[in-house]
């Protein structure tokens, strides 16, 4: 019996929705829980010291649903707790658990795509502070030269459902403007916050025609496909009866309207309060 070994898939709020539907295009088989934690996002401008407690508390959740493996679809959350959780806790929880985040895939192949050897990073403030895309990004393409632009004013946008408004057009042009303003060679930018496939069109729109933009959802995805070839011991431990069940820690009605824009299609999610474990 391998029933209800869900792949757990964790973003402060909404965001995570992009990648899961990716993944799930890709590997419609395997069961899934989502737990967006909108009751404390946005993530993007707490303390790591925060970041770390929620994620981790969080992290716990999923494991007591049976989850064997973690995806952290959120970058601040990759940023600030994944390191911490995989090399400290997971040895005292349970050591034959997994957490993975997005960041390392996403910088496992973001070299490949630039041919002037130039990328943009565009995140949230969090996530640009904690320097973690230039660190990465060095140690799989050393020639590569990398420039951060924190965009705060997007993740509130598209989380108020305001990103197609005007007052998102000027945001999102002047967060790209201050991007190229660092090095006008930059020809790829990564969105390196789950939020942002929301306002790629938009971002497109105010970006130099032949600029290569990139959304972490495949890439993540194509990464998981990898991963569980190469660990059968993992890929034998997930159920897989192609269910998708939905958690958030705040409003359900808000969580089931927003998440149609995410995900694409309706979900009926249901409430969970992590302080209450
Ligand atoms: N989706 C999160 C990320 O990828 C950002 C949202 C937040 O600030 O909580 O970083």
């Amino acid at each position: 019996m391998n029933n209800n070994r869900p792949i757990g898939i964790f973003d402060s709020g909404y965001g995570g929705l992009t990648v899961m539907k990716e993944i799930v295009k890709r590997l419609p088989g395997y069961d899934y829980i989502y737990l967006g934690d909108n009751a404390r996002a946005p993530y993007g401008p707490r303390s790591f010291e925060t970041v770390y407690r929620y994620t981790l508390q969080s992290v716990q959740w999923f494991f007591k649903q049976n989850c064997p493996l973690v995806i952290l679809a959120c970058n601040t959350a990759s940023a600030k707790a994944l390191r911490t959780i995989q090399q400290n806790d997971l040895a005292k929880i349970d050591h034959t658990k997994r957490v993975l985040g997005v960041i390392r895939p996403t910088t496992e192949v973001i070299g490949n795509y630039s041919n002037s050897k130039q990328v943009g990073i565009l995140a949230t403030n969090g996530t640009v502070i904690s320097g973690s895309y230039p660190i990465e990004i060095e140690k799989f393409f050393p020639g590569v030269k990398v420039f951060q632009q924190a965009c705060p004013m997007w993740v509130p946008l598209i989380e108020s459902n305001e990103h197609h408004s005007k007052g998102a057009d000027f945001f999102v042009k002047k967060y790209i403007h201050d991007l190229l303003q660092q090095s006008p060679l930059i020809d790829t930018i990564l969105l390196a916050c789950t939020h942002y496939p929301l306002i790629q069109e938009k971002i497109k729109e105010y970006s130099p025609a032949d600029m290569t933009i990139l959304s972490q959802g495949e890439i993540v995805a194509i990464s998981l496909v990898n991963y569980l070839q190469r660990h059968q011991e993992m890929e034998q431990q997930i159920s897989k009866n192609g269910q998708q069940c939905f958690y958030t820690t705040d409003s359900t009605e808000d969580f089931d309207n927003h998440a149609t824009l995410f995900y694409g299609t309706g979900v009926s999610s249901k409430h969970v309060d992590l302080e209450a474990q």
